[in-house]
C-alpha cells in the first residue's frame, strides 16, 4: 500500500516533530514525512528537520497581509506536495474553518493536557492550580472549535507534590513523544479504538 504523505506544521522547538520523523523513517511505517512547515522563521525545529533530511519550508505568517492569504499559500504548498495528512506539532496558529474543511478528519494536533480538561494555553499551570493529581496529553482531530475535536489518543502521568510547571511540562513532553507517534500509526492504519499511554511509573 502507498505510504501516506505527511506534513508537519511547527512554530518552535519541534521535539514532537523529530519523534514523528524518526518513526516515519522506519521501513514499515504507513506514513512518509514529506515536509516540515514553520510559520516562524526562527523556529528551532527547522534545523532539526533539515538534520533529519526532511524538506522544510518557512511560510512566515507576518509576511502575509491576512490570515486568509497565509492559508492560501499554505494550502497551495500542501496541494503541490500531495499531502494526505497534516500533523500540528506545536503550531501556534488557529486555522480557519475554511482551511480545516479542505482537510476534514486529516489534521491531527497534540495538546498538553487530558482534554477536555484545560484547553488553550498554560495547561501545566492550570493543572497544578486545579489540584488534580493526574495530567497528560491528547492527540485529537482539528475542528473549528479549538482543542475540541474527536480524541484519538491520550497519555497520562501523575502530578507530584513538588512539581513545578517546568518539571511537569518535561514529564508530559516525554509522554507526548511516545503518544503522537503511536497515535499517527493507529490513525494511518485506520485503527479507531482510542489509545492510552501511561507514564511508566504509574
Ligand atoms: C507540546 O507541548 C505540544 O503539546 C504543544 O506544543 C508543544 C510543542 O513542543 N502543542 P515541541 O515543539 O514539539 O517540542
Amino acid at each position: 500500500m502507498r505510504k501516506k504523505n505527511v506534513a508537519i506544521l511547527i512554530s518552535g522547538n519541534g521535539s514532537n516533530m523529530v519523534e514523528l520523523i524518526k518513526d516515519m523513517k522506519k521501513k514499515n511505517h504507513p506514513g512518509k514525512p514529506v515536509i516540515v512547515i514553520s510559520d516562524n522563521k526562527d523556529a528551532l525545529g527547522i534545523k532539526k528537520a533539515k538534520k533529519l533530511g526532511c524538506e522544510t519550508k518557512i511560510i512566515e505568517f507576518k509576511k502575509f497581509p491576512s490570515k486568509n492569504d497565509f492559508e492560501i499559500k499554505l494550502s497551495s504548498e500542501l496541494k503541490k506536495l500531495k499531502i494526505d495528512i497534516i500533523c500540528l506539532a506545536g503550531f501556534m496558529r488557529i486555522l480557519s474553518e475554511s482551511f480545516i474543511s479542505l482537510y476534514e478528519k486529516k489534521i491531527l494536533n497534540i495538546h498538553p493536557s487530558i482534554l477536555p480538561l484545560f484547553p488553550g494555553l498554560d495547561t501545566h499551570k492550570k493543572a497544578l492550580s486545579s489540584g488534580i493529581r493526574v495530567h497528560g496529553a491528547t492527540v485529537h482531530f482539528v475542528t473549528k472549535k479549538v482543542d475540541s475535536g474527536k480524541i484519538i489518543a491520550q497519555g497520562i502521568t501523575y502530578i507530584k507534590n513538588k512539581d513545578t510547571e517546568l518539571s511537569l511540562s518535561k514529564r508530559v513532553l516525554k509522554i507526548e513523544h511516545k503518544l503522537y507517534k503511536k497515535a499517527l500509526i493507529n490513525f494511518l492504519k485506520n485503527k479507531n479504538d482510542p489509545l492510552l499511554v501511561l507514564d511508566k511509573n504509574l
